[in-house]
């Protein structure tokens, strides 16, 4: 039978192009979304793929989307923890609003989505974890004090989850995708966004595709000895 995979934030931008490669991949895929009912549907519509309604923010909403998710397709082996929003303002201007939205849904977020599937990862002596950090968690970002608090801290939590997980046949490992073009990326404004590919290397954009062929790989059974790692993929802009 097909493994299952669920995807936070699986209908819109990156998490769109990962759901779709996990599909082609031939895994049982469910896409978890927010807020946005038309881009879910039409997302359903394109590809068939299953999409669910929570807030990853909060945990008991979480754990419920996730029992359903396991009711209609089985135990979930594969998590990417792909949710994630900005809300950028220089440090000075930074409400405590904008602080805490970013924290409870990019780092609480991920709490919440792997928590509930982790004891079933152990018992099964099988899973894979993903989690979707940024190159900005890697460097740091003007007016992203909040945004770049949570994207480290995801570096954190897979290191720690694989240490934990390796013995039971779990990895968990991290994507640091640089600047891509999606919805997020095409918010921030024009000129501050051709400064941006300025100074990437690759003088491009990266595509969603190319951060889900490193999910794909990461997931797969080749993968099994790269536990706790992090794969940047941001066009020469940032090493480590
Ligand atoms: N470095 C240094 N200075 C910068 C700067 C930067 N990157 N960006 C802006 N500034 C400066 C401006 O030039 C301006 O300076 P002056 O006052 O001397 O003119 C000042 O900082 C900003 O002042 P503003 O009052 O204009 O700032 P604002 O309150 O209007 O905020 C902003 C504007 C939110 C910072 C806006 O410029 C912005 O959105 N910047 C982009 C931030 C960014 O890169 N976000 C990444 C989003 S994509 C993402 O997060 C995905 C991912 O993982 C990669």
């Amino acid at each position: 039978m097909a493994r299952v995979a669920l995807v936070t934030g699986g209908s819109r931008g990156i998490g769109a192009a990962i759901s779709t490669a996990l599909k082609d991949a031939g895994y049982s895929v469910a896409a978890s979304y927010a807020g946005n009912d038309e881009a879910a549907s039409a997302f359903t519509a394109e590809t068939g793929i299953k999409t669910y309604k929570w807030n990853v923010a909060d945990y008991e909403a979480s754990k419920a989307g996730i029992a359903q998710v396991e009711a209609d397709l089985g135990p979930i082996d594969i998590v990417v923890a792909n949710a994630g929003i900005t809300r950028d303002a220089p440090f000075h201007k930074m409400t405590p609003e904008q602080w805490n939205a970013v924290i409870d849904t990019n780092l609480t977020g991920v709490f919440n989505t792997v928590h509930p599937v982790w004891p079933g990862m152990r018992e099964r002596k099988f899973g894979r974890v993903v989690v979707i950090s940024s190159i900005n968690g890697q460097k740091g970002q003007f007016a992203q004090v909040n945004y770049a608090a949570t994207k480290a801290g995801d570096l954190g939590i897979v290191k720690s989850l694989a240490q934990e997980g390796a013995r039971a046949g779990i990895t968990a490992n991290a994507i640091c995708p640089g600047y891509i073009a999606t919805e997020m990326v095409m918010a921030v404004p024009e000129k501050v966004r051709e400064s941006i590919i300025g100074q990437i290397p690759a003088g491009r954009l990266g595509e969603p595709e190319e951060i889900a062929r490193c999910v794909a790989f990461l997931v797969s059974d080749d993968a099994g000895f790269i536990n706790g790692s992090t794969i940047s993929a941001n066009g020469a802009q940032f090493f480590v």
